[in-house]
């Protein structure tokens, strides 16, 4: 019943976003609520995996804040459903978007996605979720912009690597081996995978030997990050040496667990690293309480989506009268840095 509601509520949200604009192609009117609407302004389409997503939410407002008397967006929640962002994408290219910028739910989606596009000629950016290069090689207006996923976790496992060097107290056992729990995101998800796998090869590559207690999947999600944690420390306890997550949101989560058992009290610590440097973990930094971030850039990644967007809808080369760079793999790629409190005014110019 809940699930139910949650749905209605969530479908309610997409009527209401897409109902301040012209439910046709034609021409929107004038003086419609909400959208910026002009008959010069070149329409797009745009999908997030799931509105309630933390770092997300920032990409989109990077997005907005571009968008602002540039181009009409439509903005759609695809509420973590493939099949509701596939409809969602069929209304927009029926309501006569101009270019799609395409947050995928499932990164093996992107091929029906692009038969979609490639069927109404339109430009399609995707961005956050990488497809598989095959999928947006098969396509001459289809574009991806996100990061290297794995040097997100080659930084993580560097900044963690440093600081278990730094304090040898938090080998608690005295065994030498970094005995760690990791939250995951959400499998099958590049990013996810990439930090998994590479911050433990690079902790092992800075000569640091590693036991995993624990590495389940906390879904990008503080909440279940919480409740992962609670558990590890019911069965663990002192044991963890460690917390090693794929994102913020999860590290957050995990840190509401260890306060409860009362870490970051006295000289009871954990050190507890993330990544995408939000605002809530640059707090938790600031505190003393968070070891540090690797900035996921959400507010460049908004704007490149957008600027090849823009002039993808126009017609023109997705690179028109910018500054990005597309590899070899057709793809912007913006940096990661790593963020801890020594040069935390980098992630805070970043989000502000
Ligand atoms: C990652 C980000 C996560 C989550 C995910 C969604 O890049 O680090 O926090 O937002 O994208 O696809
Ligand atoms: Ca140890």
């Amino acid at each position: 019943m809940k699930k139910f509601l949650a749905m209605l509520m969530g479908l309610m949200l997409v009527f209401s976003l897409t109902a301040c604009n012209s439910p046709e192609p034609a021409p929107a009117p004038e003086g419609e609520e909400g959208a910026e609407t002009s008959d010069e302004m070149p329409m797009i389409g745009v999908t997030i995996y799931r509105f309630d997503d933390n770092f997300m939410s920032f990409v989109r407002r990077a997005i907005e804040t571009k968008a602002s008397g540039n181009a009409e967006l439509i903005l759609n929640d695809s509420q973590n459903n493939q099949a509701t962002q596939n409809e969602q994408v069929d209304l927009m290219i029926s309501r006569g978007v101009n270019a799609l910028a395409i947050n995928l739910v499932d990164p093996q989606a992107a091929a029906s996605i692009i038969s979609k596009a490639q069927a109404a000629n339109l430009p399609v950016i995707f961005f956050n979720k990488e497809p598989n290069f095959a999928d947006l090689n098969s396509y001459d207006q289809a574009w991806y912009v996100g990061t290297t996923s794995s040097e997100s976790g080659i930084m993580q496992g560097q900044l963690a690597a440093d600081a278990w060097k730094a304090n040898p107290e938090w080998d608690k056992n005295g065994d030498g081996k970094i005995q760690y729990v990791l939250l995951k995101g959400e499998p099958g998800h590049p990013d996810a995978e990439a930090r998994t796998q590479y911050v433990i090869e690079e902790l092992i590559s800075q000569g640091i030997e590693v036991e995993e207690l624990e590495l389940q999947t906390g879904m990008w999600d503080s909440i279940k990050g919480k409740e992962l944690m609670d558990a590890w420390l019911a069965k663990h306890g002192d044991n963890i040496e460690f917390v090693i997550a794929n994102n913020d949101a999860m590290a957050l989560g995990a840190i509401q667990s260890l306060r409860a058992e009362g870490y970051f009290t006295g000289d009871k610590y954990m050190p507890v690293v993330g990544v995408d440097a939000i605002p809530d973990a640059l707090e938790q930094i600031k505190e003393g309480i968070m070891l540090g971030t690797v900035l996921n850039d959400a507010k460049n990644q908004g704007a490149a989506t957008f600027d090849l967007a823009l002039n993808a809808a126009k017609g023109l080369d997705p690179l028109t009268d910018t500054d990005w760079t597309l590899d070899e793999n057709k793809a912007v790629r913006v940096p990661y840095v790593p963020i801890t409190l020594d040069n935390i005014e980098v992630a805070e110019e970043a989000y502000n």
